[in-house]
């Protein structure tokens, strides 16, 4: 394990709500030499490095990280523990990625050994970009969940995660059932939800790989245990969605079949939401739904560009998370996740500010998990799980950062552009060094 620091001293960065455009700094807390006290694994202050420092006790362990960023650990919405070995798989969008590579790569979870393997590669490689937290698919088997959580409370990290329950148009070994998935995932949230910071997602795949017995199940399990999350996709692909309105020909929408079986609401994370008509925005609106933008997958899948726009319109806001979706997506990086988002935007023809992109990583993705109260920002009470960034890691950023100085946006937005894990100085989670760039 890392080694546990009283304080990490360097310049703060945290919001208090989201930046409404460039310029926007009211809800930014910036402090140039700044510290974060740490007790119990928790925050106990945040300020001036000259109010902080003499207020620890004698002896005590100070990281200091001058002219790098402090920051509250990244937060990926929507990402896949059994696909670490399906990214960068050539040459196919959704239905025939998920035959030809997922559905092979995915039963090599039935093996207890290899899901424990591939938590331990997860969590490293989680912690090597700086998410501290992330809401993770399984495979089919329970296993799979056990071995995530268990590495995950075994390092101090908090998860949100849960078994996929897929009970058709998948091969056998990947098939549970309505009955067998709802108990299954009914023993896992009794193992897991709530003991200490882990969380149970409910986790139908999607419409395709559910029987109506199965949706239903999933429902249940929902309302018998009201504090869980439900994660599943939405209209990602074109295919995708002519099959789902094949298999329900009686729904009027995708999403509407997911409501039909008690699915929408504020804790509930829908992957992708591209496709969308209005009235299927108006459902996930009124129910406080999430629509979690997976940009570098759906723009290396081919599935199309999400309307961060249209979804956020005031008239029936949808509430919006950013997510890395790996295998689809292509990197664990939420800095590149998130240039790719602008990316995405742009091709909308709209912007992403800097601030608003640092903000959707911390504390909106925080919010959009019903979790800012614990993560998310630097602030008494919260979790210390925090990220250090160095806008200067590479000769290109050091480069570009010549002509920068200390202009705090544009800094930002050299990290958020050219950033990736060689960007991340240091991860902490609960106040103990995860993660050391150049170990
Ligand atoms: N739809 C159903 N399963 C998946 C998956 O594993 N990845 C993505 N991107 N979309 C899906
Ligand atoms: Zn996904």
């Amino acid at each position: 394990g890392g080694s546990r620091v009283d304080a990490v001293r360097g310049r703060i960065l945290s919001f208090t709500r989201r930046p409404e455009g460039p310029g926007d700094h009211a809800g930014l807390l910036h402090i140039q030499d700044g510290a974060v006290r740490i007790v119990d694994g928790r925050i106990a202050a945040v300020g001036e490095a000259s109010t902080i420092l003499p207020t620890l006790p004698p002896g005590a362990v100070i990281d200091h990280h001058p002219d790098a960023i402090v920051t509250a650990g990244f937060i990926d919405t929507h990402i896949h523990f059994p696909q670490t070995q399906v990214i960068a798989s050539y040459g196919t969008q959704l239905l025939d990625w998920l035959e030809r590579y997922t559905f092979v790569e995915e039963q090599r979870f039935a093996d207890a050994g290899h899901a424990a393997r591939t938590a331990r590669f997860f969590l490293d490689e989680l912690l090597r970009n700086g998410t501290t937290t992330a809401v993770v698919y399984g495979s089919v088997h329970p296993g799979s969940a056990d071995a995530l959580f268990a590495e995950a409370e075994r390092r101090g990290a908090g998860m949100i995660a849960g078994k996929v329950m897929m009970d058709r148009h998948a091969p056998d070994a990947l098939r549970d059932r309505a009955d067998t998935a709802y108990a299954d995932s009914k023993a896992l949230i009794e193992r897991w939800h709530g003991r200490g910071r882990q969380r149970y997602a409910v986790t139908p795949r999607f419409a395709i790989t559910s029987t109506e017995a199965q949706l239903e199940a999933a429902g249940a399990l929902l309302r018998e245990h009201p504090g869980v999350h439900m994660q599943t996709h939405l209209s990602e692909n074109p295919d995708e969605i002519a099959t789902v309105r094949r298999l329900f020909p009686d729904d009027a929408s995708y999403t509407a079949v997911y409501d039909r079986f008690g699915l929408l609401g504020p804790r509930s994370l829908f992957g992708h939401c591209i496709h969308l008509d209005e009235a299927e925005m108006r459902l996930l609106s009124e129910s406080g739904s999430v629509a979690s933008l997976c940009p570098t997958s759906n723009l290396f899948m081919g599935s199309g560009l999400f309307d961060l726009e249209r979804l956020e319109d005031p008239a029936r806001p949808v509430r919006t998370a950013l997510a890395t979706d790996v295998g689809g997506g292509t990197s664990y990086s939420m800095l590149r996740t998130a240039a790719e988002a602008y990316k995405v935007i742009q091709l909308r023809g709209r912007n992403l500010p800097a601030l608003r992109a640092l903000h959707w990583l911390t504390l909106g993705n925080a919010e959009a998990l019903g979790l800012a109260d614990e993560i998310g920002s630097l602030a008494p009470g919260r979790y210390a799980d925090l990220v250090v960034l160095d806008a200067r890691a590479t000769p290109a950023m050091a480069h570009r950062m010549e002509t920068i100085g200390d202009r705090l946006e544009d800094e930002l937005f050299v990290l958020l552009t050219l950033g990736d894990d060689r960007a991340v100085a240091a991860t902490y989670l609960q106040g103990t060094r995860a993660h050391s760039r150049g170990g």
